[in-house]
C-alpha cells in the first residue's frame, strides 16, 4: 500500500465522497442579468435561437460561431441540425456550463467553446456568425464583420448595425423579450471603376446597396434594378441584365438582353 500513495489517496477521498464531488461538481447555475465583461447574460429565447438559424440558413457545411455564447444555446442548437458551431465567452463558468451540456447531448464533437475575450478573438473563418451583445459593441465590431469573407451571415438579436440595413428582420410569435433577429449577408466590396468588353461601369456602394453608370463610347447609361447579395451581383444597364460574382477585382457572368445572350467579364482598374 505505502508504494502506491496516490492511490491510497484517491480511495480514502472515494470514501468520504471528496473525489466523487469534486469530479462531477456540476458548474454554478447562471442567473439571469449576472455581469459578463461587457455586457450581462441573458439568454435569447429558444424560440428566436431556431429562427436565427433558420434566416442564416445553417447547413452541415456551415461553421458558425457565437460571440458571447453565454450557456451555449446557439452553438448547441446549430451542432444539433449538424453545423459545426464554436462558441466564444469570457466567463469560465458559462465555458464549462456550455460544453457540459454538449457532453450530456453528445454534440462535443461540433459543439465547442473558448474561454476567451470576443475583441482579442479571430472569428474570420465563420461562415454564420451570431450575436447578442449591444448596439455600441455590434458597431465597434462592425468593421471586422465588413471585411469578413463575401457571403458571410451575420444574425443579431434585437441590436442593428444603424446604418447598415439588415436584409431581412423577422420578430417571432410566443416570445416575452428580446424576440427580434436581424440578418445581414457580408456584400463583396465592388465600389470603382470595372472596364469589361462593352466599355467600363462605375460603381458606388453603401453596404448592400450599390448605384452607378454604364459608360460606352460618348454614351452614359444608369444602372437599374442593382442588387448585391455577398458575392452575387446583377445590374441592369442600357436594356441589358447583367448577373455574376464578384472575386476580389474580377467580376464575371452572364448578360441576357431581348437582342442577346452571353457572358461578361470585367476587371476592376480603379477603387
Ligand atoms: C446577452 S448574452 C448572450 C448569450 C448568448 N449568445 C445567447 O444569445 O443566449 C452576452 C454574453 O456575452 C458574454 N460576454 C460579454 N463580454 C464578452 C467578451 N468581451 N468576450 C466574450 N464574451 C463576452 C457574457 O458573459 C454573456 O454570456
Amino acid at each position: 500500500m505505502l508504494r502506491c500513495p496516490l492511490l491510497l489517496l484517491a480511495l480514502s477521498l472515494m470514501g468520504t465522497g471528496v473525489y466523487a464531488q469534486t469530479r462531477t461538481a456540476p458548474p454554478p447555475q447562471p442567473k439571469i442579468g449576472q455581469a459578463g465583461k461587457d455586457v450581462v447574460w441573458v439568454p435569447t429565447p429558444d424560440v428566436l435561437v431556431e429562427k436565427m438559424l433558420d434566416l442564416a440558413m445553417v447547413t452541415a457545411q456551415d461553421y458558425l460561431i457565437d460571440l458571447g455564447s453565454g450557456d451555449g444555446r446557439t452553438v448547441i442548437a446549430a451542432a444539433k441540425r449538424g453545423t459545426r458551431a464554436h462558441g466564444i465567452e469570457y466567463n469560465r463558468d458559462m465555458v464549462a456550463l456550455s460544453r457540459q451540456a454538449a457532453a450530456t447531448q453528445r454534440l462535443s464533437d461540433r459543439a465547442t467553446f473558448a474561454e476567451a475575450d470576443l475583441f482579442r478573438s479571430d472569428f474570420s473563418d465563420a461562415t454564420v456568425l451570431t450575436l447578442f451583445l449591444l448596439p455600441e459593441i455590434n458597431m465597434q465590431l462592425r468593421p471586422k464583420i465588413l471585411a469578413l469573407k463575401p457571403g458571410t451571415r451575420v444574425v443579431s438579436n434585437t441590436f442593428t448595425m444603424q446604418d447598415w440595413e439588415p436584409d431581412e428582420s423577422v420578430t417571432v410569435a410566443d416570445c416575452q423579450v428580446y424576440c427580434t433577429a436581424h440578418f445581414w449577408i457580408v456584400p463583396a466590396q465592388v465600389e470603382g471603376t470595372w472596364r469589361f468588353a462593352g466599355g467600363e461601369f462605375s460603381l458606388t456602394q453603401q453596404f448592400q446597396r450599390i448605384r452607378g453608370a454604364l459608360l460606352s463610347g460618348a454614351n452614359s447609361a444608369p444602372i437599374t434594378n442593382a442588387r448585391l447579395r455577398g458575392d452575387q451581383i446583377a445590374f441592369t444597364a442600357a436594356g441589358v441584365r447583367y448577373s455574376g460574382r464578384v472575386d476580389g477585382d474580377t467580376m464575371q457572368g452572364t448578360l441576357s438582353s431581348q437582342e442577346s445572350l452571353g457572358s461578361w467579364r470585367a476587371t476592376r482598374t480603379s477603387r
